[in-house]
């Protein structure tokens, strides 16, 4: 069982394999006790609250023991204004215009399965072995009528405890939720490390990592996406983890809207952490008896180090988040038309592009932006979801068909959520874009976006979509968005509900999603924005896998492929090998090192093959061959970061079979070194026991001379050079 509530102590216990979590009812509070490494489920742990009198922390009225105090009990889901100075979970203001928001503790419920959250994405059961159960937590403010439900579903053999938070108005008037986090976790001490994956456009989820401190440190997204510049994940680590050992707290949202996570430590020296939409311009109205819910916030701990941290999340999202109907699957390979042509083609070019990548092994031939519409550029057309027959002479039916004759299936690039003001969609419904009366909305890359708060909206653009969808053999989408929010306010919504907009508009994206998936589950989804803009475990729920970044070079994606790695599955990374000089960063790296790189993900190309030469395509065809037969270990493997290329001047990975079979090892260096001797680079999570012949059977070593004495790599003379190892293991 891995839910236990005791009576005598009041205490409620959460045990995964290897984690335990332990909350305390304490005079009607709900206090939070231990997180981390597995511990015996039948020991009082209340001494852990270290309850003292720390002075100017005020008490209850009419509490005589002035230990207690909720300005110093690490809480697990606390109000303001009520005696707590620290940031509040939850902030809701009544009639009379106070937010003071004090929660008590009402009663539990254990369930044994997972509640969904409307509207939302979330984790799911599924058809696991693994025990999954959920606690259901009652709070309230008597005062307000404020009623709060906690829910924690534990993943026991994942290590991963699900959160989310259902918020009711049990009152007779209106109640304004100013602030709701997804969860607040508190740990003992202030000495930690905060990992964290910031970015821009074509650098996405950059690695850093820096100490927490006394104060409040936040970082966020007003963007109203996840974003480019941060990632709703957070590492927070004892100082000295590192990959291999030592202990890491991992928390991810489930939301790809604007979030905050945000660690304060404070006179105590202890830390708190809240993690779930950003407070910024947001508020929500509740009506009598009406509920919200926050988004799921996914949280881990390993004391095996970071690396284990990751792998937790990723077996977590490979098998409850990602839909049923994607497991398993094989990636098609794909050739994408952007970076080949980018906005200038026909169907002349595209079918000669196609006739190249069939012949190599190519599975997959998708059209990106340019195709409705008028659009020659990207000023114009987002909204006009038609075939631009000046391109495209047949349709698209004809040229799907043409595809098909090649071998390979066809997909697609969308923008559903915007409108260019140069389109018909535009000149038909001006106000159906985010707007804020009576202002000159702010324009980004030519474009507005939609205001997919509103029904109508989502429907028209649900029907359109579903239109061209159903015009042919449609295997894959790339889901595009290409701009950040601003104006934000929408025309149907009351003065009062104007900050609403934020979220609802995320609402409506999921909406919109969840109808288009459904509606043709045999179409692979990719999310993508402006690259890796809207890279987070809600899209994954909806689209299985996400465009990394714009940025194709390879050397480039080390960084952003390592970082994206800490919190998602290599399956869910968007990776295609490019043309050389990288149109990114005009770097030129070979073939072999593109690929290599590129294979780590689900693995396609982008360039225009008419220039490629002979030689490259032979290379190509071999690279193709190697995908199919690693692509099942590369999804489902477990997945060990070796060199870090923020520190390494190079980049080192490897993916193991769950049996421990077989492994594929990949090293990058980036700069070529004078007078220096090759690598040993020591491998992770073999089998300590078992023999592994490493390319072939020439050399064969033991899993335990290989991660402890290191794989010798060749001599690399160069720069931006790869290897590649397969381990197999053979009876020796
Ligand atoms: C975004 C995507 C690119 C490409 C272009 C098309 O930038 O990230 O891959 O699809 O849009 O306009």
């Amino acid at each position: 069982m891995s839910i236990k509530f005791s009576k005598e102590s009041q205490t409620f216990i959460l045990s995964t394999k290897s984690t335990t979590y332990a909350m305390k009812i304490q005079k009607d509070y709900l206090a939070h006790l231990y997180y981390g490494s597995r511990i015996a489920d039948n020991d009082d742990l209340s001494y852990l609250l270290r309850l003292k009198n720390i002075s100017l922390n005020p008490n209850p009225w009419g509490e005589v023991d002035r230990s207690f105090s909720i300005g110093v009990l690490p809480m697990e889901y606390p109000g303001g204004g009520a005696g707590d100075f620290r940031t509040p979970a939850i902030i809701v203001k009544n009639e009379s215009g106070s937010t003071v928001t004090d929660l008590k503790y009402v009663d539990y419920r254990i369930l044994s399965e997972k509640p969904t959250l409307e509207g939302l994405p979330s984790t799911y059961i599924g058809d696991t072995s693994g025990e999954v159960s959920t606690l259901e937590i009652m709070l309230e403010d008597a005062v307000t009528g404020l009623a709060v439900n906690l829910y924690y579903t534990v993943f026991a053999d994942k290590d991963v405890i699900a959160r989310h938070t259902v918020i009711k108005n049990t009152s007779h008037k209106e109640l304004v939720i100013e602030q709701a986090y997804s969860g607040c976790l508190e740990l003992p001490d202030s000495s930690y490390d905060l990992i964290t994956l910031p970015g821009t456009w074509s650098k996405e989820r950059v690695m850093e990592r820096q100490s927490i401190r006394r104060g409040i440190f936040s970082f966020e997204s007003k963007r109203g996406t996840s974003s480019h510049q941060n990632n709703p994940f957070a590492a927070i680590t004892a100082p000295d983890t590192n990959e291999m050992q030592g202990d890491a707290y991992g928390i991810t949202l489930v939301y790809s809207g604007n979030f905050s996570i945000t660690t304060e430590v404070n006179e105590t020296l202890t830390t708190r952490i809240v993690a779930g939409i950003n407070p910024y311009d947001f508020n929500w109205t509740l009506a009598p008896d009406q509920t919200f819910t926050t988004p799921e916030l996914l949280m881990t701990f390993s004391d095996q180090g970071i690396g284990q941290m990751s792998r937790n999340f990723h077996d977590l999202m490979r098998e409850h988040l990602i839909k049923d109907r994607y497991k398993g699957l094989k990636t098609p390979i794909l050739i994408n038309s952007w970076e080949a042509s980018y906005f200038d083609f026909d169907q002349d070019s595209l079918l000669a592009l196609a006739k190249q990548a069939a012949p190599l092994g190519i599975d997959l031939f998708v059209m990106d932006d340019g195709w409705f519409g008028n659009r020659n550029d990207d000023t114009t057309s987002l909204g006009d979801w038609y075939v631009n027959e000046n391109k495209l002479k047949g349709g698209l039916p004809d040229l799907i068909a043409k595809i098909k004759e090649t071998g390979m299936n066809f997909g697609l690039w969308i923008e559903p959520e915007m409108v260019s003001p140069d389109s018909e969609l535009y000149k038909q419904h001006p106000d159906w874009c985010l707007h804020v009366a009576g202002r000159v909305p702010a324009i980004s890359r030519s474009q507005l976006v939609l205001d997919l708060s509103r029904d109508d909206v989502v429907d028209y653009i649900g029907d359109a979509i579903i239109r061209v969808l159903s015009l042919g053999d449609i295997s894959y989408i790339k889901w595009d968005m290409n701009r950040h929010l601003t104006d934000v306010g929408s025309a149907q919504l009351p003065s009062h509900r104007q900050r609403e907009t934020w979220h609802r508009y995320v609402l409506g994206v999921y909406k919109l999603m969840a109808r288009i998936t459904e509606r043709f589950p045999n179409i692979l989804f990719e999310s993508c924005s402006a690259g890796g803009g809207r890279f987070d475990a809600g899209m994954l729920y909806y689209m299985p896998q996400a465009w990394t970044s714009d940025n194709t070079d390879a050397i480039d994606r080390l960084f952003i492929q390592y970082g994206s790695s800490l919190a998602y599955p290599v399956m869910a990374m968007g990776t295609h090998v490019s043309a050389s000089p990288s149109h990114s960063v005009n770097r030129t790296t070979n073939m072999a090192t593109r690929g290599d790189v590129a294979m780590f993900g689900t693995f396609g190309y982008e360039l225009d093959l008419a220039v490629v030469t002979e030689e490259e395509k032979e290379q190509i065809k071999h690279q193709i061959e190697a995908y199919h037969q690693h692509s099942n270990l590369i999804r489902y493997g477990d997945y060990y970061r070796l060199l870090s290329p923020g520190h390494d001047n190079g980049s080192a990975w490897m993916i193991v079979s769950p049996d421990k079979e077989e492994a594929l090892v990949c090293f990058v260096q980036i700069l070529s070194e004078a007078n220096a001797l090759p690598k040993l680079l020591k491998l992770a999570g073999l089998d300590p026991d078992k023999k592994y012949a490493v390319n072939g059977e020439q050399l064969v070593l033991s899993g335990a001379t290989l991660m402890n004495a290191g794989l010798l790599m060749e001599f690399n003379f160069g720069d931006y050079l790869s290897q590649l190892y397969y381990l197999k293991s053979v009876i020796k």
